[in-house]
């Protein structure tokens, strides 16, 4: 799948180049800016979103799937729990992160607090296990979560250390923060998109709380049979590492469809790269093969 996607944008003599880390640098915007795509919003949207009248703002929440994380919320920090593969793929998500956001601010990504002065919300932060390690590298952190209960348990676990109580936790949507003109230098939702409602508009939402010329990173699960097999089949029924249910493949985004709605939001994937498991080791590494779980980052147009 990742080499499908290579190849395809190589044919369209597009930028491809990879860096140090060995992360694709993907500037698929012309070739991706046309295309049509059909899962920007799944068919039984509708019934989830909500319009406010007052404000014309369109909710990214599907409350059934809020209502997964609401039930499972007391265990965020059980590293033996339903979360255990997100803590398990936490140091990984976080290398890239900080690989993409020292490059894109000029910081050293060697020094202990390397996003000292930066100003980051992590969108869909669930109990905060990925903006407690943001605020340990020096981040001023706003974490915001849909679900009350998320917010409630991270709000409790980052004030058991000072370092991290100075997390500001939200209980509250992207669109909201955008009504409230909040900005940040760096936006970051990791495995959240294949859970909001219009993916499309989520990202609008997301690219509006980022200055012009700030960063955004994504996160979410490739719609590949590998995925249905692996992060759904296995994951869910045969491992049982996750609630079953826990995803829906029909809500999943190829990258190829996570670029082009980025782009029309008017960001630009400058990078992505694939999470892969080994079984061996028990561990997630980075890798070229984004056919499964894949991360991007993005610039917002102007500076
Ligand atoms: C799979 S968890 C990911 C948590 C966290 N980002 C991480 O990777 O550690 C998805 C989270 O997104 C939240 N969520 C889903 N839809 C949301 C929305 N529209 N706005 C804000 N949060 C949302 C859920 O409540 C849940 O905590």
């Amino acid at each position: 799948m990742a080499l499908k996607l290579l190849s395809k944008l190589r044919n369209q003599n597009l930028q491809i180049t990879r860096n140090r880390n060995h992360h694709r640098l993907v500037d698929a915007a012309r070739f991706f800016s046309e295309q049509p795509v059909s899962n920007l919003s799944t068919p039984d949207d509708s019934k989830f979103i909500i319009k406010n009248k007052q404000q014309t703002t369109t909710s990214s929440l599907k409350q059934h799937e809020l209502a997964k994380f609401a039930a499972i919320s007391d265990t965020w920090w059980d590293s033996e729990g339903p979360f255990k593969p997100l803590h398990n793929m936490n140091p990984t998500r976080l290398a890239f992160i900080r690989s993409t956001l020292c490059r894109h601010f000029s910081k050293d990504p060697n020094c202990a607090r390397p996003f000292e002065g930066l100003k980051i919300v992590d969108v869909g932060c669930g109990g905060g296990i990925l903006s407690e390690p943001l605020a340990r590298m020096g981040a001023t952190v706003t974490g915001v979560d849909a679900v009350e209960k998320n917010i409630n348990v991270a709000r409790l676990h980052a004030d058991l250390d000072p370092e991290t109580s100075t997390i500001e936790y939200c209980c509250t949507t992207a669109e909201k923060l955008v009504e409230e003109q909040r900005k940040f230098d760096a936006v970051i939702a990791l495995e959240v998109i294949e859970h909001v409602a219009a993916p499309a508009e989520f990202c609008k939402s997301l690219a509006a709380l980022a200055y012009p010329g700030g960063a955004t990173v994504i996160s979410t699960i490739n719609r590949s049979m590998r995925a249905y097999a692996t992060a759904i089949v296995a994951a869910e029924y045969l491992l049982n590492w996750l609630p079953k249910g826990t995803h829906q493949w029909s809500s999943f985004l190829t990258p190829e469809e996570l670029v082009l709605i980025l782009q029309r939001a008017s960001i630009n994937v400058k990078e992505m790269a694939g999470f892969v498991y080994s079984p061996l080791t028990g561990r997630w590494s980075l890798s070229d093969d984004i056919s499964v779980n894949f991360i991007a980052y993005g610039t917002k147009d102007g500076q």
